[in-house]
């Protein structure tokens, strides 16, 4: 059954459960999602020395998301997307290397690609020291560039620093450079777990339809 997606929702800072707020989205009307999960494993395996006590405060605070819940929230997206719609999903080293892909087996959802988000940053890391993220590039059946991917020019490791609103907060630039390539004006892009809201902003930038929220942060 199709579900009426509540127009209230749109461009504003929802605070709400991301699967509440997929649940009021009409099947197959969002053009671009991006999926920022607060992991839960990473904050273990990226511990470094007392990190989990003092250093990594902030994040350990925040709603963590069990692999059940992710998967929930993909199966979701995947329902809202339009054909040839794409989703970005940032991850970690540790959910690079051990492969996300099972977490996509009920899906239309294909991996087309991936950027290496350079945060012109040192960070911490109990061996290595942290400098990037990962974005991985999926999108639905059926798959194809021409027409869809505008833009030919976006390079595959990608430099930005940010300015922090929010323990996790994503470049900027790089969230609006992506929806420029694959979306239109007006086109809806969803973030359903927003944190600082930086996709909002890019959405803001590029005069695109904003659906979004955080279970934390934004309004009632
Ligand atoms: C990694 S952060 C997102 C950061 C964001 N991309 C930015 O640029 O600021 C993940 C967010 O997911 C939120 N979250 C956790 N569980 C959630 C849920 N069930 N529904 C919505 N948001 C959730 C957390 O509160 C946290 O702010």
């Amino acid at each position: 059954m199709a579900v009426q997606t509540v127009k209230s929702l749109f461009n504003r800072k929802n605070k709400i459960d991301g699967l509440t707020l997929l649940n009021s989205i009409d099947t197959e009307t969002v053009k671009v999602a991006f999926f920022d999960p607060q992991y839960r494993g990473v904050l273990d395996k990226l511990s470094y020395g007392n990190e989990g006590v003092s250093r990594g405060k902030a994040r350990s605070s925040l709603t963590q998301m069990e692999p059940d819940t992710i998967i929930k929230f993909i199966n979701e997206i995947n329902r809202v997307l339009v054909p040839s719609g794409h989703l970005f999903l940032w991850v970690d080293k540790f959910h690079l290397c051990q492969g996300v892909l099972e977490w996509f087996l009920n899906t239309d959802l294909n991996l087309v690609d991936l950027i290496t988000w350079d945060k012109d940053k040192i960070g911490m890391g109990y061996r290595t020291r942290r400098k990037s993220e990962y974005l991985i590039i999926f999108q639905k059946k059926p798959i194809r560039a021409k027409d869809v991917w505008k833009s030919h020019n976006i390079p595959d490791v990608w430099t930005e620093k940010v300015i922090k609103v929010h323990p996790h907060s994503k470049p900027i630039k790089l969230q609006e450079t992506l929806i420029l390539a694959t979306s239109d004006e007006n086109d809806i892009i969803l973030d359903p777990a927003a944190g600082g809201y930086s996709v909002f902003e890019a959405c803001k930038n590029t005069n695109r339809n904003f659906i979004g929220g955080d279970i934390e942060y934004g309004e009632d």
